[in-house]
């Protein structure tokens, strides 16, 4: 009987343990997000508290955190090429971000997860 309540708590902990890993394999990759902005240099213009050519990070975070269209309208910013006005007065095409392979959205998506993070 003992045996048996041992047997059924321990496969309820692998199977939560199964959950959390499942989990985690969706959530935010720190890491790739950083590499991906790494290679795109949107760093070049982006501090993550201090405006450059373009607002902190933080800002961006501020502005769309928590809005239900905030990632659709990120996502369009990041793979559209808008028009930008830098810092300096002067406008440009906005950088796409560019990922290996190609218009990975889940990569986008993730960059974008860490960018509200700020
Ligand atoms: C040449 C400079 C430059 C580079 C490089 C750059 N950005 Fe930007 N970014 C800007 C400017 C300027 C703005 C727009 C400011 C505005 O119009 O309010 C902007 C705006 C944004 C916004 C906010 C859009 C909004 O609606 O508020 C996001 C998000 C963003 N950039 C992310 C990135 C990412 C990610 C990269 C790298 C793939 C990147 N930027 C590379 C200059 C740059």
């Amino acid at each position: 009987m003992q045996k048996t309540a041992k047997g059924f708590v321990a496969k309820l902990l692998a199977g939560s343990a199964a959950t959390v890993i499942a989990f985690s394999a969706q959530a935010l990759d720190v890491d790739a997000a950083k590499d991906l902005m790494k290679q795109n240099k949107c760093t070049q213009c982006h501090g993550v508290n201090k405006d450059k050519d373009g607002p902190a990070l933080q800002k961006i975070a501020a502005k769309y955190k928590g809005k239900a269209d905030g990632e659709a309208r990120l996502i369009e910013h990041l793979t559209t090429a808008p028009t930008v006005k830098l810092s300096d007065g002067s406008e440009e095409q906005h950088k796409v971000v560019k990922t290996t392979p190609a218009k990975d959205l889940a990569q986008v998506k993730n960059l974008i997860q860490h960018i509200l993070s700020f």
